[in-house]
């Protein structure tokens, strides 16, 4: 794993930015997994301004969310996906059609996540995907104890995450969904580049946890040890509990000119 430890939330933002920009103009049909959560709001601010300012374009995109809450009425099922629209997409040359997200109408939760994996794989993989970090450890909507294996599915959510989340459902934890269909932690593993970005001193004991700590489903992050081609994008405050910084330093500074994160 790659960590690049940055010094700010907005330098952050502008690494991850990076690698999306190189997969957009790279590809002639990227694929591109993305989070919804307060730790990615730099990445999409700076693709905005890319797309407005250079004319970075999304034409041909197509995007994949990590997540969906459940629920029976309009701002529930669907609040990941407005996010991401407010976020980002409405502002950039995103074709209709061509966001994807988990179905959490209550109606559709038998067939929701085969669905969703069945959608992912028509669509040849996520080529890159951005992953926040719970302050639990999760990763999309896998909260602790979750397998490694995971695909698409229901989960419930823990009450700490209902807390954290909140300040999206107007402040009370008991108006956050209890449920959400989430991509499987094996779900996740399968994307051919995974960033992880957590900014803040509240992220960095689920960081350190993930990056340094054993494999194990009670850190659902820790399963991107697993993974080939990570890339985890901290600011201090979020690195400050990491035992090894000097050296993810040192390599990120000597990085050879051709490698790219
Ligand atoms: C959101 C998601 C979650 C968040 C995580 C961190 O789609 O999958 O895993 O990334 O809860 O949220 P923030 O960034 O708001 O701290």
């Amino acid at each position: 794993m790659e960590v690049v430890i940055t010094a700010s939330p907005h330098a952050a933002g502008q690494v991850a930015a990076d690698a999306i920009q190189r997969l957009l103009v790279g590809s002639t049909t990227p694929v591109l997994g993305l989070a919804t959560g307060s730790s990615p709001l730099p990445i999409y601010r700076e693709l905005i301004r890319r797309h407005q300012e250079r004319g970075l374009s999304f034409a041909t995109t197509t995007v994949f969310l990590l997540d969906e809450y459940v629920g029976s009425g309009p701002g529930r099922f669907d609040a990941n996906r407005a996010f991401i629209q407010r976020e980002l997409t409405a502002h950039v040359d995103l074709p209709r059609g061509a966001l994807h997200g988990p179905d959490g109408a209550i109606s559709n939760l038998d067939t929701a996540g085969a669905t969703y994996e069945l959608l992912l794989s028509d669509a040849g993989g996520i080529d890159l995907q951005i992953l926040g970090i719970g302050s639990d450890g999760h990763i999309g909507f896998n909260e602790p104890g979750s397998s490694l294996a995971s695909r698409t599915r229901l989960k419930t959510l823990t009450t700490e995450t209902r807390n954290d989340n909140a300040r999206f459902f107007g402040g009370q934890a008991e108006d956050v969904p209890r449920h959400v269909v989430t991509q499987g932690i094996g779900t996740v593993l399968d994307a051919r580049h995974l960033i992880l970005i957590a900014t803040g001193e509240h992220k960095a004991e689920p960081v350190a946890k993930a990056i340094e700590g054993p494999v194990t489903a009670m850190v659902p992050a820790s399963a991107l040890q697993l993974h080939p081609h990570v890339t985890a994008i901290v600011d201090e405050p979020a690195a400050s509990l990491l035992r090894r910084s000097t050296y993810y330093r040192d390599a990120f500074d000597h990085k050879p000119e051709w490698q790219h994160i």
